[in-house]
């Protein structure tokens, strides 16, 4: 049985909108090293939060236990209203699966389905129980292939697309879900200018919520998922992003708060002026200073 949930009085966040997303005490230990443990994190809905610091610092780590993807070995980890991990009454499998659907995560390394763009995009859409063919299911294809400018691609074969338009195609595939929350790894890295410019207006796109019809887009959580409406998080217009990046610039241009991680700690979590410009740890002042701090 999946009844196990519990959800959040609204309430109880003085009558505001609640978390997104509220971790505490969060610790992943792989072969006995902890590898990130994070005291507090709250997220509300809507933020754009960039993900930064050196490489094996924790991060994809972290994005992989916001994904549900795996389970933290401590700490309590509460998504959409819902207790997910942690003491107590928890998410059951149904209930994991039912929140991951209203998630997107996308990998530093795309793997395309051998079909083609176009397909690739009906799949993910029919896994979230949507009809690929239905006219407003082929509106949101459209429109997300438009948003990262694979429009002229779409019957091509996925795995013959270079390796900026797979990573652009990643990004439509998360686009074309209207997920409430994206959670992107290095979703540029490795990419020239043009590449990253159209990434980025896919991921803002995700942010902004474009072409999502208020009223009259598909329910983004249909079929048997009642219990989880209505969404005590959130705003259906965009969705909250997580994104990680080792481009400091992209994390200027694109986000409102910052996380800096350090050796699997978060080390510094400001709105994103306040990081560029007045950051309290010593660890973020050496690396906003391309000094070596590992
Ligand atoms: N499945 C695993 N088994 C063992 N160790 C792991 C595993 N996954 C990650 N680690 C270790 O955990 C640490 C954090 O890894 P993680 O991938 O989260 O770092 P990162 O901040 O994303 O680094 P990068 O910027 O290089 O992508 C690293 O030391 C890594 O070797
Ligand atoms: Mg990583």
């Amino acid at each position: 049985m999946d009844t196990g949930a519990v959800q959040r009085d609204p309430a109880e966040a003085g009558g505001g909108q609640p978390p997104l997303l509220e971790a505490s005490g969060l610790k992943m230990v792989y072969g006995g090293r902890t590898v990130l443990a994070v005291q507090r994190l709250a997220v509300r809905p809507r933020e754009f939060i960039a993900v930064v610091g050196p490489s094996g610092a924790g991060k994809s780590t972290l994005l992989r236990l916001l994904a549900l993807v795996e389970k933290p070995a401590a700490g309590e980890l509460w998504l959409f209203g819902r207790k997910v991990w942690g003491g107590g009454a928890r998410a059951g499998e149904k209930e994991l699966l039912q929140l991951r659907r209203r998630l997107a995560l996308v990998l530093q390394t795309p793997v395309p389905f051998r079909t083609s763009v176009w397909g690739n995009l009906a799949r993910v859409l029919g896994w979230h129980g949507q009809a690929p063919g239905a006219p407003e299911s082929r509106r949101r294809i459209r429109q997300a292939l438009q948003a990262v400018g694979l429009a002229d691609k779409a019957q091509q074969a996925a795995a013959s697309l270079s390796g900026g338009e797979a990573q652009r195609l990643a990004v439509a595939r998360a686009l074309v879900l209207q997920p409430q929350l994206a959670l992107l790894d290095e979703p540029t890295a490795n990419l020239d200018p043009g590449n990253v410019a159209l990434v980025e207006a896919g991921v803002r796109s995700l942010w902004l919520g474009l072409g999502r019809g208020r009223g009259q887009g598909l329910d983004p959580h249909p079929g048997g998922e009642q219990e989880l409406r209505p969404n005590p998080c959130g705003d259906p217009g965009g969705a909250t992003v997580i994104m990680v990046t080792h481009n400091l610039f992209q994390a200027r241009r694109l986000a409102t708060r910052v996380l800096f991680f350090w050796d699997g700690q978060l080390v510094e979590d400001q709105p994103v002026d306040q990081f560029f410009t007045a950051a309290r740890d010593p660890r973020t002042q050496a690396f906003l200073q391309g000094k070596a701090v590992f």
